[in-house]
């Protein structure tokens, strides 16, 4: 892509409205635009991002083996009013009349909805164990709107939904999607610390939110630090497997959010240089919550011996939209953003220091052109621009490589490049700097 003709309107000044550096940065660097409270558009660079954060979070879910479907964003109210959730919800819920003054809503997640289709689908045990997962737009009317697409009103979730026969199925179906999460945020760069949760108004008693550590974080987190050190499980786990002592591995020491949190028992359980008391960031969340809404709703299969057995539940929650500024609070420095390679919008940006300068410019487009050919996707600035303005501008948008070229350079036979995460620049032929970044983009 030439930045001479991509949509990237980068603010020079610290927008006012911002209280933390991923919105700052998301802001600065020309991702998001916000439209009304807690509502944004994402504009290119941001989109991008977004969409390799959900092609992620796909490809560990199939590999966990849930489905992929597509329910819309706007409900009928009636599910709800099957499940009592209609009432509970309060504000949060966008309620919305449609001109036959029929009750509609903004899914603000999708437990009922999922129930309703299931319910009228699936007739025997033969067709359990499902999980069913979307991406889906959500819209909750947040009291406090904050922190950009932290927590948003509008906001992108991936939710999955698991169906199963017996209470020790469920199990295994929340063991499953327990270390798809584990794998899925480290895939982004990320830590996640499973951590004991609330179950909120989503119900049920056994939950977990995956927590990455950050001081910005909303979340008062309490934790053993060897939950930290603990590495996820690789590719090619199975998940036909018995995952529960990966399960216990995670879960095995104390952690807990301030809901949870239990004092006594942290003093007690964590000897006192172990105990880590931090802020933390809300990533994902899962929650078995058993017959809560096959029961109300009425979602029983026929059984092995011909009884109508009520299905168990569980649903399991990514804040996908929410991530992008997850990873950024993560990853990020006084100059910008530094991507995780996984999700950065581009894997290198080229930067001719020179533009119009006959020699620079001809040396540019055929460094452009043979990292493409290499199957790397390359940001060009061909912008008529000062050096210092391109450098400063790059360094924002951070992505993982830069090459620097110039009259001196080319002189030299060489081009520069920089690594925005260590800031380390090489002097180096081309064809090294190509080799260099080949081989770090075939790395995990
Ligand atoms: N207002 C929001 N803005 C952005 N992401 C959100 C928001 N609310 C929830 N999420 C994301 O969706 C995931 C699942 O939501 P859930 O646990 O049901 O919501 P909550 O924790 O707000 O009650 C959360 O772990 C979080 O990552
Ligand atoms: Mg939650």
């Amino acid at each position: 892509m030439r930045l001479s003709r991509y949509f990237l309107p980068l603010l020079r000044d610290d927008p006012k409205e911002a209280e933390i550096a991923s919105h700052r940065l998301m802001l600065r660097a020309g991702m998001i635009r916000q439209s009304s409270a807690g509502i944004y558009s994402w504009l290119p660079l941001g989109f991008k991002v977004l969409s390799k954060i959900e092609q992620i979070v796909h490809e560990e879910q199939d590999r966990a083996g849930a489905l992929e479907l597509l329910m819309p964003t706007i409900q009928p109210a009636e599910i709800w009013k099957e499940s009592g959730r209609y009432e509970v919800y309060g504000k949060e819920m966008l309620r919305i009349a449609d001109r036959h003054e029929r009750e509609m809503l903004y899914g603000p997640t999708n437990e009922e909805l999922i129930t309703a289709i299931f319910r009228d689908a699936v007739k025997s045990y033969k067709d359990l164990p499902r999980i069913l997962y979307h991406i889906q737009w959500k819209f909750r009317d947040e009291i406090r709107p904050r922190f950009g697409v932290m927590r948003g009103r509008e906001f992108l979730m991936k939710d999955s939904y698991s169906f199963d026969l017996t209470v020790e199925d469920a199990r295994k179906s929340y063991n499953k999607m327990f270390v798809a999460y584990l794998r899925t945020f480290a895939r982004m760069g990320l830590k996640s610390v499973p951590m004991v949760a609330e179950t909120g108004p989503i119900g049920g008693n056994l939950s977990h939110e995956f927590i990455i550590l950050a001081e910005t974080g909303e979340s008062e987190v309490y934790c053993h630090r060897d939950l930290i050190e603990l590495d996820p499980p690789g590719a090619d786990i199975d998940y036909a497997s018995d995952l529960s002592p990966i399960v216990d591995a995670f879960t095995g020491k104390y952690a807990a959010t301030s809901e949870k949190h239990d004092a006594v028992r942290f003093d007690r359980e964590v000897p006192a240089p172990d105990r880590l008391t931090a802020r933390g960031i809300e990533v994902g969340h899962i929650f078995f919550f058993g017959t809560k809404y096959s029961e109300s709703m009425g979602c029983k299969v026929q059984g092995p011996g011909g009884e109508l057995v009520t299905v168990q539940m569980g649903s399991y929650g990514v804040g996908v939209s929410r991530l992008v500024g997850a990873i950024i609070e993560a990853s990020h420095d006084e100059a910008g953003i530094i991507w995780p390679k996984s999700v950065a919008p581009f894997d290198v940006a080229l930067i001719n220091v020179k533009v119009g300068d006959s020699g620079t410019d001809r040396a540019c487009e055929d460094i452009f052109a043979k990292l493409q050919a290499a199957g790397l996707s390359v940001l060009y600035d061909d912008r008529d621009d000062r050096a210092g303005a391109k450098f400063a501008a790059m360094d924002l948008i951070g992505l993982p490589w830069q090459i620097i070229v110039g009259p001196k350079s080319i002189a030299a036979g060489e081009v520069e490049l920089k690594e925005r995460a260590t800031g380390a620049r090489h002097s180096l032929t081309f064809e090294s700097a190509l080799n260099r970044l080949v081989t770090a983009a075939s790395e995990p």
